[in-house]
């Protein structure tokens, strides 16, 4: 029977039924809907709807509910409930008898969601935070294995100038740095607590909501019913957050399925996270990088689905938000097993630093340095750049490299140039120069390292 049964004559058409339960996809906040009836158990008691013996009674049977269904996900979903609320109602009465029947008193399954699901983003949030840090150990162990290997650097997918591989590494770690703060940002939005605001004007019933919030762990307790009931920012703010993490993941698993192809041939992948082809027994395939890109569709798509669904909405509580769930679930699980995958294919991930020297000095890379001895020995830049452009046309139709070109052909293009040009063209001289902070030198590298190792 539905909690709302008293007004209604007939029942539910079995479709109706169908469309309007949430139960299949809510069954993921039974935690935090027992967690949050337990204080709200408190919370009626300390107003006079119950005795304290009836609280215990109706905790105990809570408690017990929990430990019954926490792992039996199937359990619950059998009972047929219209949603996790139900559930949990339902559940209690069969317990206790019409003791059960109290403990809705002065709330509304408006304010009890949206508790539920602050609670339940609140708990995944943490657990995002984690599998963020390992991502971040990962990538500075690699960069630490790693530091000194000479790859491309690349703009428009052209090689422009050399970087240390470790250099790579870091620059991923400052972007799961920021998501780390992002994430740590909004799970501070969503510490408010939304329970006793009831289904949108806020309780009849004199709580002490300060008091009801702190014992849910929650920071302070909202401040307006209509909002309260109305407010799926924190899905929003968190899905954004999932997705902007998301395309940091999808970079890096592009650039490494890029480093990864014959062609670039810079680093091998462990066949732990590859798979093979059916018919095409020589393939080794990136999957797992693939399928990172991949869910990141299904993570943007998830955002727009709950702004959408958001946008048109009057105040306050509307069924429409029912909708939340399903795509913020879909979210954290994907965000999660992509950052679980990411840091076991960057653990097992080797360089090989042959082919990434080699790479790094062709595509006349040192071409930047050659500009620079200009400046050095007086050339205005704009003038140098136009120089070596020249003599980097009559490179690639000679077929040869820069440094390979002889000392009288260099001082065709310009008489400043002397002997000690080739030092400058060297890659080790390309490397040391970029010592600002920031750049790619070994130094900076280094120490940009030892930073992210101390905190
Ligand atoms: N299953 C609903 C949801 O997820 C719970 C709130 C229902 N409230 C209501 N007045 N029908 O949004």
């Amino acid at each position: 029977m539905a909690l709302w049964g008293g007004r209604f004559s007939q029942e539910s058409s079995a479709l109706f039924k169908l469309f309007n339960d949430s139960l299949p996809v809510d069954f993921r906040l039974i935690e935090q809907d027992i967690v949050g009836s337990i204080a709200w158990a408190d919370a009626i008691t300390q107003v006079g709807i119950l005795t304290t013996d009836e609280c215990t009674e109706l905790q105990a049977a809570l408690n017990e509910l929990l430990t019954e269904t926490i792992d039996n996900p199937e359990l619950i979903i059998a009972s047929g409930a219209e949603d996790i609320h139900s559930f949990v109602e339902q559940s209690l009465i069969a317990k206790v008898g019409d003791l059960g029947k109290k403990l809705h008193t002065g709330r509304s399954r408006n304010d009890q969601v949206a508790t539920d699901l602050k609670l339940w983003c609140k708990k995944e949030g943490q657990q995002l935070l984690e599998l963020l840090g390992k991502l971040r150990t990962s990538l500075i162990e690699l960069a630490e294995r790693e530091i000194d290997a000479v790859m491309p650097g690349y703009t428009h997918l052209q090689r422009a100038q050399p970087v240390l591989f470790g250099h790579w590494c870091l620059a991923y770690v400052e972007m799961f740095e920021r998501d780390i703060s992002r994430l740590q940002d909004a799970l501070k939005r969503t510490d408010t607590c939304p329970l006793g605001t009831g289904a949108l004007a806020g309780t009849a019933y004199p709580m002490d909501r300060v008091q009801l919030a702190q014992s849910l762990g929650f920071a302070a307790p909202t401040l307006n019913s209509l909002d309260t009931v109305s407010d799926r920012d924190h899905v929003i703010e968190i899905c954004s957050d999932a997705s902007i993490s998301m395309m940091h993941l999808s970079r890096m698993a592009e650039d490494l399925i890029f480093f990864n192809s014959g062609e670039a041939g810079f680093i091998d992948l462990d066949d732990e996270v590859t798979s093979g082809s059916s018919l095409m027994p020589q393939k080794k395939n990136p999957d797992a990088l693939e399928l990172i890109r991949g869910k990141t569709g299904r993570v943007y798509g998830s955002l727009v689905g709950i702004l959408t669904t958001m946008k048109a909405l009057p105040l306050a509580y509307n069924k429409d938000m029912q909708e939340d769930k399903e795509g913020l679930f879909d979210v954290m699980d994907s965000w999660a097993i992509c950052l679980e995958m990411a840091a076991l294919v960057l653990n097992g991930l080797q360089v090989n630093r042959e082919r990434t020297l080699i790479a790094a000095q062709q595509g006349y890379a040192n071409s930047t340095e050659l500009a620079d001895y200009l400046v050095a020995k007086g050339m205005p830049f704009r003038q140098a750049h136009h120089v070596v452009g020249e003599a980097v046309v009559s490179a690639i139709a000679q077929q040869t490299p820069l440094e390979d070109l002889p000392i009288e052909v260099l001082k065709g293009f310009s008489d400043i140039i002397e002997a000690d040009v080739y030092d400058c063209l060297t890659i080790e001289s390309c490397l040391a120069k970029r010592e600002a902070l920031g750049g790619t030198s070994l130094v900076q590298v280094k120490s940009a390292l030892a930073a992210k190792q101390s905190n």
